[in-house]
């Protein structure tokens, strides 16, 4: 992989917030008193501009900047960091009106009117002339700027364009890739249903009955995001030659194949807004703070595990969902503690000042309407800001992680467009998040790769519903084992190619020699129906007794691989459930069915301690108490982080143990932590 040489120019950790002075202008004392709660709020930067094409550019070709000089003035008497954004995320009436092409059209063939954000074409060469245009201003204004940290390429790109000018792209991009159209109906196998393309003009976006199309057009429109974020950047550079790039990713999006667009940025940030105390009952929040944590291990693993950064994140209840409670206590430090201890240098918000009007004026921010530091919002991120700075000497830090979870988009987006007997349940993200869950229990460091990421430094690889198997990664995966690494694989798996075409010959296909075993039929059954999974005497993978299986059900023929447990129930009954390939140096375990949660963690819990994962910090964690660790120089700095909405004693092995905010010794081995509180200690006295 390539890993970018433009690094962040900073120490420490960055505490910033959106910020639109732009919509305070006519307020009098505003923007000073803005700078004076910054400072109270131990924060350190602003994001800049992200919506502001109109106020830089009202007409076309004139550009009004006095306001961000103003701003770009305080921020560096202040010694605040600025983030800017281009402003590409909205577009102003001018450009929007005055150029019908730069709207999106929707996949029925509507030209969208002016309205909302985020929804330009990324083709039209008019949106990318005048993105550019407007870009290489600010630049060539600000690009060296003292107080200039980073560039802020749009915000939060998703969502598709069916105009005429993205069709013809895409039928270009297809020229490149199949060169004949003649390849192209073999990888998508038109003949079915009539669908043989004959004319390269016949080819559309949307037909999801070929689903080669389907996944080559979310290919494409990645290619595309990808392509007008260098578009954005080359206009940027002449002028700012130094200064890093991000785009702040969205996870729920899935529009674009994120691994793609991280190659096109310098620093890798995403905005995060876990829905604490929305969904769990009682208040516990550990699932919530897992499937945030998954994401922020997503994240830090897309650049070979440098350090990313927490761009946004709400300070108080966000206002699009359907409830959001009020941040208990605790939380709002624990949710930036989550990020950093995950390997985040920033804790950024959404946003500083709340807008008086328009959609979002009910959203979370720093100073709310009331205008003033008198809240527990704002007090809470004061806190958080002193603590970061109290932790500086962690920032840089980088976790080790010697396993691994492949969660791969394409493997995803092919896994949901197919029809198949298990419609209904097919779930794969919350199949990952089952197999996150137990490492993650324990304080094992997790990568979470792609299918093209380098299988190297893992001892461990868990790959669920690895349903494509694109390019070599069948022969990547066969040395992984040959040279001592454990594979765990599931049901659902070695299906299809890379064109989403089946493979012929038995399933796994690639995966079938690393395995040891075929599959020769699958049985899929409504949610609610189990079938118990009875394990072997003498298994030794830390299975025992029985446990239920759902919805996928693989009855397995055995070429080598040596059985673990059996299926107790229906025509599979006495068929191998979970089976072990010892494969050169290492082993292949495969489990035919989907279990439940406490089967993973017995299989999973075991392969932890079997493969000395787990650090002794955790081994004596109560439930809701997560662990994790950061490595900076010599130190390492464990982050004990409480998810319960009671109180947790911590039992700490060895010792003595500092605390690394405060510098205290802690007295003794036994540590209390408040309901959702949160500690970071050191190992040794000072
Ligand atoms: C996103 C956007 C922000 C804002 C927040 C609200 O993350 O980037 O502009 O709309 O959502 O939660
Ligand atoms: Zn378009």
């Amino acid at each position: 992989m390539m890993h970018s040489v433009r690094r962040l120019p900073i120490e420490g950790f960055l505490h910033g917030a959106d910020y639109n002075p732009d919509q305070w202008q006519k307020y009098p004392g505003v923007i000073a008193d803005d700078f004076r709660l910054l400072k109270l709020a131990n924060m350190n930067a602003v994001t800049l501009g992200v919506f502001s094409w109109a106020q830089l550019e009202p007409e076309e070709g004139r550009f009004e900047f006095r306001w961000m000089d103003d701003i770009f003035l305080r921020a560096e008497k202040q010694d605040v960091k600025v983030i800017l954004a281009t402003p590409s995320g909205g577009k102003p009436n001018w450009l929007a009106l005055g150029y019908p092409e730069v709207r999106r059209v929707t996949a029925e063939g509507h030209r969208e009117p002016q309205m909302g954000r985020h929804n330009h074409c990324l083709t039209s060469p008019v949106y990318r002339e005048k993105v550019g245009t407007i870009n290489s201003q600010l630049a060539a204004r600000y690009g060296r700027h003292p107080a200039l940290v980073l560039w802020h390429i749009s915000n939060e790109f998703g969502g598709h364009c069916h105009c005429p000018h993205c069709w013809e792209a895409f039928r270009e991009w297809l020229k490149v890739r199949y060169q004949t159209l003649d390849a192209l109906n073999d990888a998508w196998w038109s003949r079915f249903w009539s669908h043989t393309y004959a004319d390269w003009g016949q080819i559309q976006s949307l037909d999801p009955s070929v689903h080669g199309l389907e996944l080559d057009w979310k290919r494409f429109m990645t290619h595309q995001c990808c392509s007008f974020i260098r578009n954005e950047v080359q206009a940027l550079r002449p002028h700012s030659p130094l200064i890093p790039t991000t785009t702040n990713l969205m996870p729920f999006f899935d529009s674009y194949n994120l691994w793609e667009m991280a190659k096109e940025v310098d620093v890798i940030s995403w905005d995060s807004y876990p829905t604490w105390h929305a969904t769990s009952p009682e208040f516990d929040e550990t699932e919530n703070a897992l499937n945030t944590a998954i994401n922020h291990d997503v994240f830090r693993s897309m650049k070979g595990g440098a350090p990313f950064l927490l761009l946004e994140t709400t300070p108080g209840q966000v206002s699009w969902e359907p409830v959001s409670p009020a941040r208990r206590p605790g939380v709002h430090r624990l949710n930036g503690l989550l990020a950093v201890s995950h390997g985040a240098d920033a804790v950024c918000y959404f946003q500083f000042r709340k807008s008086r009007g328009s959609f979002e004026k009910f959203h979370g921010a720093v100073i709310g309407h009331e205008g003033s530091e008198n809240t527990r919002t704002f007090r809470e991120v004061a806190a958080l800001g002193q603590t970061l700075k109290s932790l500086s000497g962690i920032a840089g830090g980088r976790m080790v992680a010697r396993a691994a979870l492949l969660l791969d988009w394409e493997n995803r987006w092919a896994i949901e467009q197919a029809q198949s007997p298990q419609n209904a349940s097919k779930n794969y993200l919350t199949t990952q998040r089952d197999h996150y869950r137990p490492l993650w229990k324990r304080g094992v460091p997790m990568d979470v790769i792609a299918e093209e990421s380098d299988l190297g430094g893992y001892d461990l690889l868990i790959a669920p519903m690895l349903y494509m198997v694109r390019g070599d990664l069948g022969e990547r995966l066969n040395t992984f084992v040959r040279n001592g690494g454990t594979l765990v694989g599931t049901y659902h798996s070695g299906l299809v190619d890379e064109s989403d075409l089946c493979f012929s010959g038995p399933v796994p296909g690639p995966l079938r020699e690393v395995f040891g075993l075929r599959v020769e039929e699958t049985d899929a059954l409504p949610d609610g129906l189990e079938r118990r999974v009875e394990v072997l005497e003498g298994s030794d993978c830390g299975l025992k007794g029985s446990y239920q299986g759902r919805h996928y059900f693989d009855i397995l023929r055995l070429e080598g691989a040596r059985v673990l447990a059996i299926f107790a129930e229906d025509f599979y009954a006495g068929n191998p459930a979970v089976t072990v390939n010892h494969f050169g140096k290492g082993r292949a375990y495969y489990v035919a069915s989907r279990n439940d949660t406490r089967f993973l963690d017995d299989l999973l819990g075991f392969l932890a301690r079997d493969l000395h994962l787990t650090p002794p910090l955790a081994a004596a964690l109560p439930d809701g108490v997560i662990l994790r660790q950061r490595l900076k120089g010599q130190e390492t700095y464990s982050f004990l982080m409480n998810f319960h909405a009671g109180p947790a004693v911590v039992e700490l092995p060895g010792g003595p143990w500092t605390d690394a905010e405060t510098g205290e010794l802690l007295p003794g081995n036994l540590m209390n932590l408040d309901p959702f509180g949160s500690r970071i200690l050191k190992a040794g006295g000072l």
